[in-house]
Formats: C-alpha cells, sequence, structure tokens
C-alpha cells in the first residue's frame, strides 16, 4: 500500500443514494411541514414497526433523549442499577431524569451487565434495572426480566446499538418496559440524528409521544411533564430513504466481522465479545488485547497508515470523576483499558479488511 491510500476511519454512515433522499425532500418541502408529527414521521414508524415486526415505535430526537423519556414515562426517582461498560449518554440520561445511577460490573465475556451480581446491588432506593446490549448483542433478558419482576423493578433497555438485533427470534428491541434505540449516523440504520422509544403497552406509547410533544394531551392541554423530543420530516426522510437498504447493510456487517474474525483469530494475543448468532447485528467489531500497551502499540501503527479504529468504550463511565463518584468496577475498568473497536462500514472494502488485520497481526509479532 501507498502513502497516498485514504484515511481509513473507525465508522462512516450508511447512505440512500442522494437522488433518492432528495425525492422525499422534495415532498417534503411541498407540503410545508417540518416538524410536529408530520406525515414523513408516522410513515416511517409504522415501516419500522412491520420491518421490526414490533408494535409500538416511536421516533424521538436522538438516543439520548429517548432514554430521558424512557425515565420519564416510567416516573422513575430513585437508583437505577446500569452498567459502566457504556457510552456516558447512558449516565447522563440517568442524572438528568434526577436519578442516581448504581453501576453493576460486567461479564468479560460477553461485556453485557452481569446479570448475576444485579440482585446484590438492589436497595430500597433502586427503582429500575437499565442495561446495554453492548454492541449490540443481546443481554439476558430473560434473567433480568425475572429479576426485576421479582423486586417489583422497572426495565430500560440502552438499545442504541441494537437495531437490527434478535433475541431467540424476535426483534431486541421489543423486551423491557422500554428499549431506547439511537439513530445517530454512526449507528447501523441511521436517520443522522434520531432515536426511538420502543414500548411494551400502547397507554405507555401515547405517553412517550405526550412527553416528546411538550407534556399536550389530544386538546392541547399540559398533562405531563413533557419536553421537545420530536424528530424532524428532514431526518424522517433521510430514515425512510435508508430503510430500504437496512437489510443490504445487516448482512454486509455480518460477513465484514466474520471476515475480520477469520483473520484475527488465528491470534492468541488477542479476544472478543462473546456473541451468539442472531442475538447480534454485527454493528461493531472490538477487539480485546491483553494489555493497554499492547493496544497502544498497535494503534501507533494503524494510524501511522491513516487507519483510525476507536477507543470504545474508554473509559469505564463509573470513572468519570467530573460527575459521579467513582463506585469501583473492576472489569469494565480493565477491560475498557484494552478494547478497541476497528474500522467497519459498508464502503470498507475486504482488501482494506486485510490490509488492517495483517498490520495487527504484524505490530503483535513484534
Ligand atoms: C450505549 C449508548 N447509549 C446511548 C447513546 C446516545 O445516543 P445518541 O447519540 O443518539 O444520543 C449512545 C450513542 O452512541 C450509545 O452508544
Amino acid at each position: 500500500m501507498n502513502s497516498k491510500r485514504k484515511s481509513i476511519f473507525v465508522t462512516q454512515p450508511s447512505l440512500a443514494p442522494l437522488e433518492e433522499y432528495t425525492d422525499l425532500l422534495e415532498e417534503v418541502w411541498k407540503s410545508g411541514i417540518l416538524t410536529h408529527n408530520g406525515p414523513k414521521v408516522r410513515k416511517l414508524e409504522k415501516d419500522l414497526e412491520n420491518k421490526l415486526n414490533i408494535p409500538n415505535f416511536t421516533l424521538v430526537l436522538n438516543g439520548t433523549v429517548a432514554l430521558q423519556m424512557a425515565i420519564k414515562a416510567l416516573e422513575l426517582k430513585g437508583d437505577i442499577i446500569t452498567t459502566p461498560f457504556t457510552w456516558v449518554a447512558t449516565i447522563s440520561a440517568i442524572k438528568w431524569e434526577g436519578c442516581s445511577p448504581v453501576f453493576c460490573d460486567i461479564d468479560p465475556d460477553t461485556l453485557n451487565i452481569d446479570e448475576e451480581k444485579i440482585e446484590g446491588l438492589i436497595t430500597k432506593d433502586t427503582v429500575a434495572i437499565m442495561p446495554v446490549h453492548v454492541f449490540g448483542t443481546a443481554c439476558n433478558v430473560e434473567k433480568i426480566e425475572k429479576i426485576a419482576k421479582k423486586h417489583n423493578l422497572k426495565v430500560i433497555y440502552d438499545a442504541a446499538h441494537a437495531i437490527g438485533s434478535s433475541y431467540k427470534g424476535n426483534s431486541l428491541l421489543q423486551y423491557g418496559d422500554i428499549s431506547a434505540t439511537s439513530l445517530h449516523a454512526t449507528k447501523l440504520y441511521n436517520t443522522g440524528e434520531g432515536g426511538a422509544c420502543i414500548t411494551t403497552s400502547s397507554s405507555l406509547r401515547k405517553k412517550v409521544e405526550r412527553i416528546r410533544f411538550f407534556g399536550h394531551n389530544e386538546e392541547k392541554e399540559v398533562v405531563e411533564d413533557g419536553f421537545n423530543g420530536k424528530m424532524t420530516e428532514i431526518h424522517a426522510a433521510l430514515g425512510i430513504a435508508n430503510l430500504k437498504y437496512f437489510d443490504d447493510v445487516l448482512k454486509d456487517r455480518k460477513e465484514k466481522y466474520l471476515m475480520y474474525l477469520d483473520l484475527l483469530g488465528k491470534s492468541e494475543k488477542l479476544n472478543f465479545q462473546k456473541i451468539k448468532e442472531n442475538e447480534t447485528n454485527y454493528s461493531y467489531f472490538p477487539v480485546i488485547f491483553s494489555s493497554e500497551e499492547e493496544l497502544l502499540k498497535v494503534e501507533k501503527a494503524l494510524n501511522k497508515n491513516e487507519i483510525f479504529p476507536r477507543r470504545y468504550f474508554y473509559p469505564s463511565v463509573n470513572t468519570y470523576s467530573k460527575i459521579l463518584n467513582h463506585q469501583p468496577t473492576p472489569i469494565s475498568e480493565d477491560i475498557s483499558k484494552r478494547i478497541m473497536c476497528l474500522p467497519l462500514f459498508y464502503n470498507l472494502t475486504p482488501l482494506e479488511i486485510e490490509y488492517i488485520a495483517k498490520i495487527i497481526l504484524e505490530k503483535l509479532e513484534h
């Protein structure tokens, strides 16, 4: 490879052909409706419900707002047991809603919350469990539901990574009292910025819709503690255009994930998230190194070749000392120092994957 090769970043948005988006934008222009639960938002909600075979898909501004709306809709006040191996948004949503995060360490194999450790953290102040389906890989939803029922707790899944993931043949988004997903540009399926609340009941969905619209009911009375969580027609139009290519992107992600695994799985110096076929969407390719030094060595070699993986999730969010008091979670703190996501996106070529893997393997040998 020559030194003029283009930079490869950790991700690139999956986008429909521009003409298909501009056709939809023309319709938005003609309608004169830009927001307020317009026809494109309503259409995309229906299309996603049909595609994922789930009944209540409510589009909102972004994944962080979806988490906040979920907490609001369930009227939670108190401690929420969550994972430290996540993006800071999980925690900021909890804090913005006046609740407190309680960190439960993770399973070192799946990287999801260790459900065996949840019960030990439950106190009289606990109101909910908020696990994350890390990198789109399903948590043990059945065990978590059992614990929640036993202790009368709500479950909100931070399903930011999980669109397109399944569990026992169903969309993973249908688990929990509410699942909150992200449709951000970097996600497997995107609306630019965007998110959604997926609720189990239609009455809860109505409540989420009211919260999204300043707390108004249909008569325009303020009946909830709401805010402005609306998705625009411009974003929904992008979602409609991109949805046509969703299956294609999913298939491509899996092929590329498996290609990386085939190439890098040979190294005894690397570890990988334990995933189950059909319980993940293969949306990220995280690599776990034996030490932070090894990771930094490989990262430097990749950067030198204009390849920019991402240390994700790093650091473990329980260590954010400016916003939290430290609650130790040794497994998450250790793994977050040694994990890095490799470039994975639709336009990444097999040759580029081979090239990335070659650099990593060579560096690990020295
Ligand atoms: C685990 C997790 N939760 C929440 C979010 C927030 O989603 P958004 O960026 O759509 O607000 C992200 C974003 O990447 C995330 O990775």
